[in-house]
């Protein structure tokens, strides 16, 4: 398993291009077996989360390359609905493959995803949303079959705004027939994306971006040419690591409008924040402030992906925090490492108190889930000494090599791969 190791205290310092969305890019590689023939969608970035999502749709027959940034997709020869479950196994975001299969086939086989690290991640809204568009849902084991003869659009509300729920309810009703109203739908700006997606191979959605999201069906949908927008979790984490550094950042290409509580919780911490159209500029040279309370709630409100990043800068501010985590039951894994860095936070229940030290300490830890590693790599950047951080590969799924970015904003880090053993002759 690879390592990173890094020698912090030093400032981060220069400019750096963001990746484009895993989280807008996947539910976009689904939707994208809507249509038949081939669809090109721009900066999709290589991600460990990526390479099973194409390799899932080479499975159900399209032909997928992913050069540079850009996916070719062919769906043209996709011949079956049934999700390998060694696949879905490896990334349990597949789910949202559902809706497109059971669009286009009129039949979707999957497995249930099971929970991570940060929680049993239940998919419930996703199946209810499927049966009342008239999907008949059948679980043999931790098989699920749904099959539905003819989608036909209603009136749906979710309980709770899941993003893939929302996801996978939008790509079964763009081709159902007759009118969807999707009601506590998520707000993200990755459901906007897909939307907007969905809009330009032909389908006629409105309203994401809301709570309430209208949908009226097609006959069939087109193949199309599509950009993915900037990564708003990616360019937090490095917007957090510049701050934690007491470093001077420059972030293009992203959408500022998508951090708006990432950008107010950081000032009220008293980072330097100037963002300009698509730029933003972070900068700090003084300790933190701490930050009296912040919960993770659905977008708009502070995101849960980006918790433990901000974790880490209060770690190091003067005063006492509070931060409440709400949307994942296990996403607080990453505060016995940060302890053993020196830092001071007790956790109850889902809140963590986490009172500011002068520094932190280098130290050998480990990634538990993707969000949870960037922020062990942003303590290692601000501690004083060499920090190891094993587990690599949960960080791989959702930033595209991760030491190369960092090291250009001067960052002294390194991966370390182990060397193959020779086998025993
Ligand atoms: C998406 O996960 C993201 N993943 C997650 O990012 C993100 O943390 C999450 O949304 C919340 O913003 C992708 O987009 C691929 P949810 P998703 O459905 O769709 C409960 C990352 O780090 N729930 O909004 O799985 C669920 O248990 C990842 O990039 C149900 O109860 O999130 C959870 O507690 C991590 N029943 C809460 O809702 C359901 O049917 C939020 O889940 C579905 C969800």
């Amino acid at each position: 398993m690879d390592k990173l190791v890094i020698e912090g205290g030093k400032p981060l310092s220069g400019t750096i291009v963001i990746q484009g969305a895993k989280n807008a890019a996947l539910p976009i590689l689904a939707a994208s077996l809507l249509a038949e023939g081939t669809t090109t969608i721009d900066s999709v970035p290589h991600l460990l989360d990526i390479d099973v999502m194409l390799n899932i749709l080479r499975e159900l027959g399209c032909r997928a390359e992913h050069t540079d940034d850009t996916v070719v997709l062919d769906t043209t020869s996709a011949h079956t609905s049934h999700v390998p479950e060694n696949l879905m196994k490896q990334m349990r975001s597949s789910i949202f493959l559902m809706g497109p299969l059971l669009s286009r086939f009129g039949e979707a086989q999957v497995y249930q995803p099971g929970g991570c690290a940060i929680g049993e991640r239940k998919i419930d809204l996703h199946l209810q949303g499927l049966q009342a568009l008239g999907a008949e849902i059948e679980e043999v084991g931790n098989r699920i079959v749904c099959r539905a003869n003819k989608l036909t659009g209603a009136d749906i509300h979710l309980s709770f705004p899941s993003v893939g729920a929302t996801e996978n309810i939008m790509m079964a009703a763009v081709l159902a027939e007759g009118h969807t109203t999707l009601s506590n739908a998520a707000r993200e700006p990755e459901i906007q994306d897909l939307q907007r997606f969905l809009n330009a191979m032909g389908a006629k959605i409105m309203g994401a971006g809301t709570d309430t999201i209208t949908i009226e069906g097609v006959d069939r949908l087109t193949p199309c040419r599509y950009k993915v927008i900037p990564d708003r979790i990616v360019t937090g984490t490095v917007m957090v690591a510049a701050a934690a550094t007491r470093g001077q950042v420059t972030l293009q290409e992203t959408q500022p409008a998508h951090l708006s509580s990432l950008i107010h919780v950081m000032r009220r911490a008293g980072v330097q924040i100037v963002v300009d159209g698509d730029i933003i500029k972070v900068g700090s040279s003084a300790r933190p402030k701490a930050v009296e309370r912040i919960v993770t709630s659905p977008y708009p409100a502070f995101p849960t992906d980006l918790q433990s990043q901000i974790m880490v800068l209060l770690s190091l501010a003067d005063g006492v925090s509070i931060l409440k985590e709400t949307i994942f039951e296990g996403r607080l894994k990453h505060v016995d490492e940060l302890s053993r860095m020196g830092a001071d936070i007790r956790v109850d229940m889902n809140a963590a108190f986490i009172r500011g030290v002068p520094r932190l300490y280098g130290a050998t830890v480990e990634a538990t889930d993707l969000r949870a590693g960037a922020a062990l790599v942003i303590a290692g950047l601000a501690a004083q000494g060499r920090t190891t951080v094993e587990q690599v590969h949960h960080i791989d799924r959702g930033y595209d090599r991760i030491e190369t970015m960092l090291t250009r904003l001067g960052a002294r880090i390194s991966r370390s791969s182990p060397v193959p053993q020779a086998p025993n002759l």
